[in-house]
Order: structure tokens, then sequence, then C-alpha cells
């Protein structure tokens, strides 16, 4: 058995009984042990470390409950509150990942895209109503959210997270998802987007019905749906849907087929330009319904792309972003920063948002 499993096993009893113990909701007593992930390092192997690590275990017995939990007498909480500074460093790592994605001949040349869809499809799951779902609890690594059809290739960038939360443990899976969609997007030269630690990990009870993302086959109806469960507005919808000039659609995940712009890998308001400048015509394939421009038939529109230049109210904001790149830029760097926060109570922030440093600074 490994020293992480003992401890996790030696901790669950005095879990389980200060939960039950807790004057709060479950959900939010469960929530409050993990405002810090705080796994320790795994041991190095042989038995000095194994003799280490029972007597380690058999303390963090004890210490756990005092120094861990909200409801704790000393009211001391994580063991291990981390800096501005660390994270700045989880940043500098995910860059270092997005950049690899060229020597690993990995689409074009970046895995910005689809980190920066882990980070939109783990946000985009909020219900403003019933207050469930949104980034804070990531649990999209749990059955069945990361089966549901509108996830499909998302493992990708999940798994790449992975060896970051292995270098790092003491980040949350929601906090690390978010930064890296932050990094993708000022790592491919768009806007500063403020963000803040704090989301906490939950657990598959915590997963959203399949549904809550949107469905690239339908119509203006449907996006105001979708996004105004999450509490945006149509000026927010248009500025958010500008992520679309990063990035491609695969037959292999959505089944859709295509990048939308030029330089996919570039931050820029070229997807509205292109809406408004190109001819676009029903594509014919033997695949689902999407748009191509009629001059090199190498770029795509999905249907709810298209709807941005079709829908009177969409269509203004379009044109607006499609005039003027730095009102996109600022807009865009709004939305997303309210889309990461999406379902994290307040008061797990401890900060106020900042930024953290590009690489291209
Ligand atoms: C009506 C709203 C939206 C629909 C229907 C939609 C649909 C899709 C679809 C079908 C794909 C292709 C997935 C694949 O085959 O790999 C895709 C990719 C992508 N989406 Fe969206 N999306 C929407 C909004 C957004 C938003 C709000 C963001 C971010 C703020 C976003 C970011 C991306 C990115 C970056 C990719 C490229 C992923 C890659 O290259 O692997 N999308 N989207």
């Amino acid at each position: 058995m490994s020293f992480q499993t003992t401890l996790r096993r030696a901790r669950a009893p005095i879990r389980a009984a200060a939960l039950a113990s807790a004057p709060r909701s479950a959900t939010f007593a469960r929530a409050a042990f993990r405002r810090y992930s705080t796994e320790p390092e795994p041991p190095k192997k042989g038995n000095t470390a194994l003799y280490i690590g029972l007597t380690a275990a058999a303390l963090g017995v004890g210490a756990y409950f005092i120094y861990t939990s909200d409801e704790s007498p000393l009211g001391v909480k994580a063991t291990y509150v981390p800096t501005r500074e660390d994270y700045q460093k989880v940043y500098n790592r995910i860059a270092e990942i997005i950049e690899s994605a060229s020597d690993a001949g990995y689409d074009d040349g970046s895995y910005g895209p689809v980190l920066l869809r882990l980070a939109w499809h783990s946000s985009g799951t909020y219900d403003e109503q019933t207050k469930t779902g949104g980034s804070n609890y990531a649990t999209m690594r749990f059955n069945p959210e990361s089966g549901h059809g509108a996830n499909a290739g998302l493992d990708v960038a999940r798994n790449l997270m992975e060896g970051v939360k292995k270098e790092f443990p003491w980040i949350s899976y929601g906090d690390l998802w978010t930064l890296a969609g932050v990094a993708a997007i000022q790592e491919m030269a768009g806007p500063k987007v403020p963000w803040r630690p704090g989301r906490v990990d939950g657990f598959t009870e915590n997963c959203t019905p399949d549904g809550r993302l949107p469905d690239a086959a339908q119509g203006a109806d449907h996006v105001r749906a979708i996004f105004y469960r999450m509490g945006f507005n149509d000026q927010e919808i248009v500025a958010l849907s500008g992520a679309h000039a990063l990035g491609r659609c695969h037959t292999n995940r959505s089944g859709f087929d295509g990048p939308w712009t030029f330089s996919p890998t570039t931050v820029t308001n070229d997807y509205y330009k292109l809406l408004f400048e190109e001819s676009w015509v029903w594509r014919k394939w033997n695949g689902p319904k999407q748009l191509q421009d009629k001059k090199t038939k190498s770029l795509m529109m999905l249907p709810t792309d298209y709807v941005l230049v079709q829908d009177k109210s969409f269509k203004k904001y379009a044109k607006a972003y499609a005039d003027n790149q730095d009102l996109f830029f600022k807009d865009f760097a709004a939305a997303v920063a309210r889309l990461f926060e999406l379902g994290v109570p307040t008061n797990q922030f401890s900060e106020e948002p900042y930024t953290l440093k590009s690489t291209l600074d």
C-alpha cells in the first residue's frame, strides 16, 4: 500500500466524523477540507522512507483534524498556503507544455486551444438558478461527465494537466484547469485575463447532467438558453465565441472538421472579420451540417457561429469586434474571467483577481 493510500485511509474516519458533526451543508463542509489541496509528495522508495511514512501517517491522523479543518479548535486551515509566485510557477510550466505540442506533432503546434476548451467546458456547466456546475469542483475528472459527448477529446488536455498536478500537488484541479485556460489565451498572444485561486476539488456526486454545454448544430434560441442559464448576456455570448479564432474541429471528437481561421494558435478578431468578409456556404460532405468559406474551402463555421451574423442583436456586437480588436480583447478578457469563476462561492476566494506574467511579455 502506498504512503498516500495509507494516509488517505487513516484520514477517512476522522474526515467522516468531522463531516457528520459539521453544522453546515455537507457539500460546503467537504469543500472546506480541500481549500488548498495538500497531498504530500510521494515518498522515496526504501524501508527508511516506509518507516518515516508510517510515522508521519500516524501523526497525520491526529494532526489532520487540527490543521486542515475549518472546525479545528485552533482555527488553522491548510498547512501550506501557496503564494502568487507559486501560481506563476505553475503557469510557466503550463506555458512550456503548450509549446511542447510542436515537438509532439500535435495539431497546429500548440496545446493552447484544447486547454482553453477544457477550462471552458469545466466552467460552462454552471446553472445560475440551482448554483450547480461551474469550475469549482472539476467534476469532468469523473464519470459520467468525462464521457459526455461535448467533452470528447478533452482527455488530451486533462492528461497533460495530470503531469502538472503531480509536480504541484497543492493546486486544486479547478484552479489548475482554469489557470491553463488563462495561460492558453495569454501564451497565444491574447489579452491578460485576471485570475485568482480558490476552487476546491469535488466528488462524483457533484457531476452535472449531460446537456448543459451548447450543441453546435442548433440556432440562436439554443445558444441564448445555454448562456443565459450561466448568467451571460448577448454581448458576452458574442465576445466568448471569439475563442473560435483558435483551434479546430476534429471529426473524431465533435464530428465537425477544420479550423475557423488561418491563424488557429493566435488570439485575434479574425473570427468576426471572416464571418463578415467571406461568403459562407454549406459544405457538401458526409458529416454534420457546417459551413465552409467559398473562396478557399479550408475554413469552417459551425451553425452556432453563423447565428452571430444572422441574429440582429448578436450581429451588432460581432460587427463591433470585427472592426475593433482592442474592444474584442477587452470584452473577451472580462467575459472569460467571469466564465472561469462560475460556480465558485466568493467566500472561497481570499483575494482580488490578478494577472500572471506571460512568457511573451
Ligand atoms: C455556442 C457556443 C459553442 C459551441 C457550440 C462550441 C462548439 C465547439 C466545437 C464543436 C468544437 C470542436 C471540438 C473538436 O472537434 O475538437 C469547439 C472547439 C473549440 N471551442 Fe468551442 N463552442 C462554443 C463556445 C466556445 C467558447 C465560449 C469557448 C471559449 C471561451 C470555446 C473554445 C473552443 C476552442 C478553443 C476550441 C478548439 C479546441 C481544439 O482545437 O482542440 N468554444 N467548440
